[in-house]
């Protein structure tokens, strides 16, 4: 298809309250997102138009058959103010077969499970930090301190303060108190890696690859605060945390640290079922092991953020690659032998 009778919707959700969430400011980022991209086609010569998914489904659905959009760029990250349903958004997609850039339903869902994730990933002797799912602050946790506790099911470090990395059973029985209450949902304990992080961006042009390697500077954090990436480091640009954790693209590690992460990436990507984009979160202890934390399969791709980062880094043009996602997204279509007119 040609790129200049090319329409694109670009899908975005809207923030709606939802009970436990008290962290607001990583909802509202994924609408700034989505007019930048739409902007950025739009500037590039595709036509590109945004398309809210707001309370109702249907209402979402009507508006991509009404505009004749013949790819969606999927940026949702949850519906109704739900985190939780952001693979359904995907799957309600793939039933209907909208072509959409980015994962699927199925690795969506399984990469928000960070305790099965990491199952998946261990099964294929991928290394991930020792762990355990608790339900209740009366389990025994039998892990090694320092451990961090986080929600089971979140991402952009929602529930991650200093107070998460717990050096004694009071402190790890109160924060496991603290999420289960606050995110109603299990937490997921684990061994604190205390050393560098490092992300991977993976870029799938047929193949995945991996872009240059990211690393948190935590130099200059001041001391008493473990070295982390929190809520605060992540969202608030005038926080003294936000400040000291900066990221470096590309890191400074030799070529033997940089293939070795960018294997363990590929390969994370790989069995978790990935395609399109994604980004995987490493730690190095003193020892030089490494240990994925998770992979981000709907990373945040703002500018200002580490996917975009690591594409700069690599010099591949922002619009390039959205051109390139959208490519991808209408290949899969064509190749998709029960593509009919049901829609
Ligand atoms: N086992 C761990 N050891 C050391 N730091 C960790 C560990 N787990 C999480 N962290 C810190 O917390 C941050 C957020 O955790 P992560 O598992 O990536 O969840 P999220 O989905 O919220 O990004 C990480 O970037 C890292 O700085
Ligand atoms: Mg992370």
């Amino acid at each position: 298809m040609a790129a200049d009778s090319l329409k694109v919707g670009v899908a975005f959700n809207t923030h709606e309250p939802f009970i436990y969430r008290r962290e607001k400011v990583s909802e509202d980022s994924v609408a700034k997102v989505a007019e930048i991209v739409c902007q950025i086609l739009n500037q590039s010569g595709i036509e590109a138009i945004l398309i809210p998914l707001q309370r109702s489904m249907f209402n979402f659905l009507r508006r991509i058959k009404e505009l004749n959009v013949q790819v969606i760029v999927n940026l949702c990250e949850g519906f109704f103010g739900n985190p939780h349903w952001e693979s359904n958004v995907a799957a309600v997609m793939e039933v209907l077969h909208i072509a959409f850039t980015g994962n699927g339903a199925r690795t969506l869902a399984l990469c928000q499970d960070k305790h099965q994730a990491k199952a998946i990933l261990s099964s294929f002797n991928l290394p991930v930090a020792p762990s355990q799912l608790i339900t209740s602050a009366d389990e025994i946790v039998e892990l090694r301190f320092p451990m961090i506790i986080k929600p089971n099911s979140e991402d952009a470090s929602l529930g991650v303060h200093p107070e998460s990395v717990v050096y004694d059973r009071w402190s790890l029985a109160e924060q496991i108190k603290r999420v289960i209450a606050t995110y109603e949902q299990p937490a997921i304990v684990e061994e604190f890696i205390d050393g560098r992080e490092f992300n991977v961006a993976i870029l799938d042009d047929g193949e995945p690859k991996a872009l240059p390697v990211s690393e948190i500077d935590f130099s200059t954090m001041p001391k008493g605060y473990p070295h982390i990436c929190s809520y605060e480091a992540k969202w608030y640009p005038d926080h003294l945390l936000y400040q000291t954790t900066c990221p470096i693209c590309p890191a400074k590690i030799d070529s033997e640290l940089e293939a070795r992460l960018q294997t363990i990436a590929v390969n994370a990507f790989k069995v978790m079922g990935c395609r399109d984009y994604a980004r995987i979160d490493i730690r190095m202890n003193d020892s030089g092991e490494l240990f994925i934390l998770e992979v981000n399969p709907n990373p945040d791709t703002s500018l200002d953020a580490g996917y975009a980062r690591a594409l700069r880094a690599a010099g591949i043009d922002y619009a390039d690659f959205w051109k390139l996602m959208i490519g991808n997204a209408l290949k899969r279509k064509e190749g998709d032998v029960t593509t009919n007119d049901r829609r």
